[in-house]
């Protein structure tokens, strides 16, 4: 009896271990896990990524902010309505950072000349596959807050 116990607890052992043997092979070969924000950085994207002043962009006409919690930022004013407007400056074609040339009143990618209006849309050179990300933009006390919209 003793026996036929043994036998049939080392028979399991050995059927799960060939069971779990793939998934921890497996698991070895899983991407890291990305780093979750930090809390503060976290409070900024619900808040909004403070970059800059109101009086930094009348003075400039845009404000560009290569590294922030949402990743980079351009603000402009959008000379049609005079509200203020957020893109991520990556070019969806190959990862330039467009321009914004007031002058033509859109943005500009200096590699292949890519161009997009004050949303974000395409409206000429280079095609791409999808507009510049656009975000939310408030202003508080003087300061220029982006976020996620
Ligand atoms: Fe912007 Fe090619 S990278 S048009």
């Amino acid at each position: 009896m003793r026996r036929r116990v043994f036998l049939l607890l080392s028979g399991a052992g050995a059927f799960l271990s060939q069971m779990v043997r793939p998934l921890l092979a497996r698991s070895a070969q899983l991407p890291a896990v990305p780093q979750t924000k930090t809390v503060s950085q976290a409070i900024a994207v619900a808040r909004g990524v403070d970059v800059g002043s109101v009086a930094q962009l009348s003075k400039s006409g845009q404000v560009l902010v290569r590294t922030s919690a949402l990743g980079p930022l351009l603000v402009i004013r959008d000379p049609a309505t005079q509200k203020l407007k957020a893109v991520n400056p990556t070019c969806p074609h190959r990862g330039c950072l467009v321009d914004w040339i007031a002058s033509s009143d859109n943005f500009l990618c200096p590699c292949h000349q890519a161009r997009f209006n004050a949303n974000g849309r395409w409206i000429g050179g280079q095609p791409v596959n999808r507009p510049l990300e656009s975000y939310k933009v408030t202003v508080s006390n003087g300061r220029i807050l982006v976020s996620k919209g």
